[in-house]
């Protein structure tokens, strides 16, 4: 099964246990808060999933919209919040949109990704942000790039260190690095860098 008709089969489920702003944690809300609040132009949630970090930023004020591949997690976000912008759509769309975005959040949404493809991806997403305009990965962190059965499909783990080079391959400067432990939940990672 492909990973977007995994997540078609599970949508639901995972909106009620994982999408929503509560389920997320305060740590995390800091991050993507901040990381919007600095950038400049509008922003993207690819991979947005049910849609609560698009809605939580647009109710902050800022220019966003999300995208998913999966048709439910549209219909879900849509419902959930119709004031917010959704559409259908994944990474690989983004080669037509270049120099579009202010920010590219991709929270959790390359960690399905072959690890063969994650220099191919971040380069699509160098591409669709403005000059300047920044990226914020989530993913989980861990010493190699090993796969695990993740609750949908098969995910995989990432040295932070080994991401940041691919993203500076890509062009990006590195901006910050978190590393979390979260008691119960598996390490995690942020990479927040810059198109230059
Ligand atoms: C672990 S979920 C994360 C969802 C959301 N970002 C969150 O934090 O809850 C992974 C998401 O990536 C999406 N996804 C999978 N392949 C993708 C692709 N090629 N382009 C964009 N999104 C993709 C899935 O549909 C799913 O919504």
């Amino acid at each position: 099964m492909t990973v977007t008709a995994a997540y078609a089969t599970r949508a639901q489920e995972y909106a009620e246990l994982l999408g929503t702003l509560e389920a997320t944690t305060p740590a995390d809300r800091r991050r993507i808060e901040t990381w919007a609040d600095g950038a400049d132009g509008p922003l993207l949630d690819l991979g947005c999933g049910p849609g609560h970090w698009t809605a939580h930023l647009a109710s902050l004020g800022h220019d966003v919209h999300g995208v998913d591949p999966v048709e439910e997690f549209v219909a879900i976000a849509r419902r959930r919040y119709p004031e917010v912008r959704y559409h259908l759509g994944a990474l690989e769309g983004l080669r037509r949109r270049r120099d579009s975005y202010g920010g590219i959040l991709a929270w959790y949404s390359l960690i399905h990704l072959p690890p063969a493809e994650v220099p191919g991806a971040l380069a699509v997403l160098h591409g669709a942000l403005r000059p300047t305009g920044t990226l914020l990965l989530g993913f989980f962190d861990g010493p190699r790039h090993e796969e695990f059965d993740h609750a949908v499909a098969p995910a995989r783990f990432w040295p932070s260190g080994e991401m940041v080079t691919l993203l500076e391959q890509a062009g990006f400067e590195r901006l910050e690095v978190e590393h979390r432990q979260d008691p119960g939940a598996r390490p995690h990672a942020a990479i927040a860098a810059r198109r230059c």
